[in-house]
Formats: C-alpha cells, structure tokens, sequence
C-alpha cells in the first residue's frame, strides 16, 4: 500500500492565525512525504523505518513517539483488534523543521497508507482530523491549518473558530503565478516562535492584538488580488505582512537577508514563510525575474531553492 501528501507554504497570515485570523495556505506537490505499509514477519508487529529521519523503531518500544501514537488511534478508530505485523516506510524530501509542513505531510501519508491498507475511504475532513490530533501533541496550539491544506490538496482560506468546523474555503487564483522558496538551512520548531508569541501576546495583549488585525488586513486584500490576478498588488502585500511579522518577533537575520536579496533581483515582493526564526521564504516573482532571483538567493546563502506556479485547483 502506498500514499503520499505534499508539503505547503503559508501565503500569508502566519501566527495571527492561532489567534482566529484568516490565512491563505498553498499546497507544494514538488515536494512530498510518501509511506509505504509492507508485510513485516510474523509476531514482528508495527515497526517504522524513515531512513530520511535517520529513525527506525518499533511501535511497542516508542509507544509515545507521535507518529506510534497516530498509528494506534487510526487502529483503534478502525477497530483493529490484534497489533499487525507491518512496516511502515517512510520518506521524505521536504525539509523538516521548515515551515513547509513536513510533520503533517509524513502523518497524513500515514493515516492515508493504513486507511487504502484497511480498506477504508476517509474523506480529507476525516484525515485532517486524525492528523491534528497528533500535531496537537508535537505543537501544543496548532491553528490547523498545515493539516487542512495538506489534506485537501488546493490552496485555501483557513479561518479558525473557537469550535471546529473551521472557516475552509478553497482560494480563487484568475491568474497563476510563481513563488520561489528559499531555504536559510537553520532548522526552526514551530512550537518555540509559538509558544513566544502566546507569552508576548499575554504580556502585551492590545498591541499583539492589533498586530494580528493588521495581519488579517493584509490576508483579506491578498485574497482580492489573487481573485482578480493583481500580482502587482500582491508583492506588496507580502512585503507588508513581512514587516509585520518583524514586529511579531518571528523574524531572523538570516531570513532577512534572503528576503532583501531576493527584493534587489527584482522580486515582487518577499516575506518568511511558516514559524519563522529559521526556515523558508517565499518572493512573487515573475518568469522573467525567477532566474535571477534564484541566483540572488543562493548567494545570500539559501542551502535549497524551490519554484512553485501556483494556480486554481484543476
Ligand atoms: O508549521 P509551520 O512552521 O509552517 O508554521 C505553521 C504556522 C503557524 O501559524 C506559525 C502556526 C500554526 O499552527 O498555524
């Protein structure tokens, strides 16, 4: 049995998100988490190797390990009632601890492997679900929306309310257009930017709150532009949210130092992408610009740089 999901980027409205405010997330199908479920021996029960996590265990010796604790809620969910003998495979080229939602890729694979191998159909609402749950126990708040994005597959608006179900709305792009995302190469846990900006937030609530409306602003008049294909209306709107979440305090010099590159090449418009303080970037560029600002890029010092055309769900 094989399955697979993509990885995502964050348009924008990252963090103010967990504070109920829209984002605009898009799926990254060049990169993707892929499990395959193999017969094991017998009496050899559920055992996972991941070669690009340098990881393999059994399921009974890290009984703890998020993705043993998925894979025994999806078999209780399924009313399995003996532990089978399986391996489960995985691999992954999208860059952990990046922002570009490798967690929730390599965990939605896996609820999608053991469903085809169980002969369940599991809507993309069921799989998110089964999949926030376990980015709830590695993240402590998540708004959901790496989930819901890799589980759909299209790009959306994701608005979270206090009780599910959440604002889900698929984006309308009139016109495709292309990212490029550069990778600084310094891994970043989502949950530490988090957990700083909740601590911010409670000391300093009136001014965090008003940096998230600001963020919202900018999400609602992406989305205008996106409707109408205004890419000359789009850069700077992620140039703004940038500056916003300078002031957030997710930002990081060498985050930074990418984005300015890839402003000087001729970009649209570039911002941090995700948790921030490591990980991606993402800058609007038009075909004519992309080469150039890739180069830029990489000698500001991109470990990786990825191209994305992002267009309406076919
Ligand atoms: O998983 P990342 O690094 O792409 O970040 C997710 C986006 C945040 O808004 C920072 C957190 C969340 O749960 O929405």
């Amino acid at each position: 049995m094989h399955a697979s999901a993509p990885g995502k980027i964050i348009l924008c409205g990252e963090h103010a998100v967990v504070y109920g405010r829209p984002a605009i997330a898009i799926p990254l199908n060049d990169v993707r988490a892929r499990v395959s479920i193999i017969p094991g021996a017998p009496g050899s029960g559920v055992c996972f190797d991941a070669p690009d996590l340098r990881r393999r265990w059994l399921i009974t010796s890290a009984p703890h390990d998020p993705l043993s604790e998925l894979t025994l809620a999806i078999l209780r969910r399924f009313g399995v009632q003996r532990m089978p003998d399986i391996e489960i495979a995985i691999t992954s080229d999208i860059p952990i601890a990046s922002g570009m939602g490798s967690g929730a890729a390599i965990a939605t694979a896996i609820v999608r492997a053991l469903a085809s191998a169980y002969g369940r159909n599991l809507s993309a609402a069921e799989v998110s679900a089964l999949v926030y749950e376990s980015e709830q126990r590695f993240h402590g708040t998540p708004s959901g929306i790496d989930n819901t994005v890799i589980a759909y597959e299209q790009a959306i608006w994701f608005q979270r309310r206090s009780e599910p179900p959440h604002q889900i709305e698929p984006i309308a792009i009139a016109e495709p257009f292309t990212l490029l995302i550069g990778d600084t190469g310094v891994r970043s846990a989502t949950r530490l930017p988090v957990g700083e900006v909740r601590r911010r937030w409670q000391e300093d609530p009136i001014r965090y709150e008003a940096l998230f409306d600001a963020v919202a602003d900018v999400v609602y008049q992406a989305r205008r532009a996106l409707a109408e294909g205004d890419r000359a209306a789009l850069g700077p709107l992620l140039d703004r949210n940038q500056a916003l979440l300078e002031e957030i305090g997710v930002s990081s010099p060498e985050l930074e130092r990418l984005i300015a590159a890839a402003r000087s090449a001729g970009a649209r418009g570039a911002k941090l992408s995700g948790g921030g303080w490591g990980g991606v970037m993402i800058a609007l560029v038009e075909p004519e610009t992309a080469q150039q600002v890739r180069q830029a890029l990489q000698a500001a010092g991109a470990t990786r740089v990825l191209e994305t055309i992002v267009q309406a769900a076919a």
